[in-house]
């Protein structure tokens, strides 16, 4: 199985003081060394990690494939068609959010994705869409001719760490949390079904099928199973555990679960 890493996070980092420390583009030849087979940021448009200038440079010097991450908005896909990714993946966006929240609504949506789906093949750029798994957000993929779909595993990932870590004690405010652990158990299994579900039935329809969100290394097999889907991106887990060992092992520890 493929793996994306995300490094959006060293970005957030260097953000925290406005600085120029530590730069995400050090960052790839590192992923490339460990193993990494592809390299993928998010260019929001409050601009909160990953700035024009990184996008441009990772864009021109990585060595590993990129993939970028951005919104239906006009002005920021002009900017991926001058910049010229491998593959763009268009993703939700709200200013408010902690990080993305949901798939794409491809049916509300389903004119500006067209447009911007087109903008991007003529300029020679693969698209990704990250939807929730489920079928009428698969067959609309398909009907908006992309290369890729992305499955949003964030609801797996959440009620994954409800059940085998302590979110209890952090800031999250879900209502499932106080569901009892067979009920959780049972919301797993669901969500994992799903997400096979959908992935079948993206292969059925020659979509190729990605995933993630909220992926580390205690849950990442439970998808690994899955063999409809080639690729993973991940990113918060990976820079969160390459603080303590380095961003090089912590590469090598997540693709030996792979
Ligand atoms: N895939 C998409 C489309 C995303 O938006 C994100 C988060 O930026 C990720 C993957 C990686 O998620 P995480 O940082 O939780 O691993």
């Amino acid at each position: 199985m493929l793996l994306g890493v995300n490094i959006d996070h060293i970005a957030v980092l260097r953000e925290a003081r406005k600085i120029n420390d530590p730069n995400p583009l050090d960052a790839i030849s590192i992923c490339k060394l460990a193993g990494a087979d592809q390299i993928t940021i998010h260019l929001r448009e409050d601009r909160r990690h990953i700035h024009d200038k990184d996008a441009e440079i990772i864009c021109k010097l990585s060595p590993l494939p990129v993939n970028l991450e951005c919104a239906i908005d006009e002005e920021i896909i002009d900017i991926v068609c001058d910049l010229k990714p491998m593959r763009a993946t268009l993703v939700p966006e709200k200013r408010e959010e902690v990080t993305t929240e949901g798939g794409l609504d491809l049916i509300t949506n389903f004119d500006r994705i067209e447009k911007a789906v087109k903008k991007l093949h003529k300029n020679g750029i693969e698209v990704s869409l990250f939807i929730d798994p489920n079928k009428q957000m698969i067959e609309a993929s398909s009907k908006l001719n992309v290369e890729w779909i992305e499955l949003h595993t964030g609801s797996f990932a959440n009620i994954y760490a409800m059940l085998y870590s302590n979110l209890a004690n952090t800031h999250h405010t879900i209502k499932e949390l106080e569901l009892p652990r067979d009920e959780l158990k049972k919301l797993l299994d669901k969500s994992k079904k799903e997400i096979k579900k959908a992935a079948l039935k993206a292969q059925d329809l020659n979509l190729k099928v990605a995933a993630g969100h909220g992926l580390n290394y205690q849950n990442v097999t439970q998808i690994t199973s899955i063999k409809a889907i080639e690729e993973l991106n991940i990113g918060q887990s990976i820079i969160a555990r390459s603080v303590f060992t380095g961003l090089e092992k912590a590469i090598k520890d997540l693709k030996e679960l792979l």
